[in-house]
């Protein structure tokens, strides 16, 4: 199946900062292409989290509508929004309980949680068993109350899960804030690897903070380039450098992606 991401006028602002007006977006993926991974760059504070929320249903924006395949994703369920997109946001949820309960969470299928292997596999990819390993292992109870896990760790985690999910769900469209901090080089090959096994599954938009993760973007889109009333365009590389001053600074080494 094809897939189509559209965004239709939207308009969006929080109470004080108008972040979209009246913006389009249409993105249209033809079935026969493999790598479907499209990044999100762009200055802090110019909307890529906003963006995120908005297409994994988390912001309804004031004006427009957002569409999956045709299906308007604010006018379905929860449950069946979570079949069409997963998402990762940048601020960890709140943890709380057993490692196993926070790293499934949202999967409703006892399988994947009785699959201890699967789970250690993937929490050794994202560089966070050796923690655990030495205490309770999946069962070590984290967050209040419990083994206190640092900020990158808790993206870490987070990443993790959310891996799991569209694994299991394969949703049409993934949507990745990307973990930094506090990555060693071996955990930050091992989650570029994995956005990029997720992307030949599912359409996947990460909001990137390593130039590295762009390597195999298809499609970039810099959000300091959005302006009232206008499009929204996934640019190949070759086409943003034209485009962007921000991303041309990036390549030079003279501005960084946002931490
Ligand atoms: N919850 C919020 N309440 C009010 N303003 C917000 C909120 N979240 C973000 N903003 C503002 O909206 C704009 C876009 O923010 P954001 O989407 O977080 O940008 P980015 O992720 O690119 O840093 C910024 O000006 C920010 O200050
Ligand atoms: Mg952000």
């Amino acid at each position: 199946m094809n897939h189509i991401i559209e965004l239709k006028h939207i308009s969006y602002s929080y109470e004080n900062t108008k972040v979209f007006h009246g913006n389009s977006l249409i993105l249209s993926i033809p079935q026969k292409q493999k790598n479907k991974l499209y990044g999100i760059i762009g200055p802090s504070g110019t909307g890529k989290t906003t963006l995120l929320s908005i297409l994994g249903g988390q912001l309804n924006p004031q004006q427009g509508d957002v569409c999956i395949d045709t299906i308007n994703i604010y006018k379905v369920g929860d449950k069946k929004r979570r079949k069409m997109i997963a998402v990762q946001m940048q601020t960890a949820t709140a943890l709380r309980g057993a490692l196993r309960q926070n790293l499934v969470f949202g999967i409703l299928d006892d399988t994947v949680l009785s699959d201890e292997e699967y789970l250690i596999t993937t929490l050794k990819k994202v560089g966070l068993w050796s923690i655990f390993e030495s205490k309770e292992g999946l069962d070590t109870l984290i967050g209040e109350g419990g083994l206190n896990l640092s900020g990158g760790q808790r993206q870490r985690l987070n990443f993790a899960g959310l891996y799991l999910r569209a694994k299991h769900y394969k949703p049409s469209l993934i949507l990745i804030d990307e973990p930094t901090s506090s990555l060693d080089e071996i955990s930050e090959k091992a989650i570029t690897q994995m956005i990029d096994e997720l992307s030949i599954q599912s359409v996947t938009f990460v909001v990137a903070h390593r130039l590295k993760t762009l390597d195999k973007a298809v499609g970039v889109l810099d959000t300091s380039l959005i302006q009232d009333n206008k499009e929204l365009i996934f640019y190949s590389k070759t086409e943003l450098l034209q485009a962007s001053q921000y991303y041309k600074d990036l390549q030079e080494g003279k501005a960084e992606l946002e931490e």
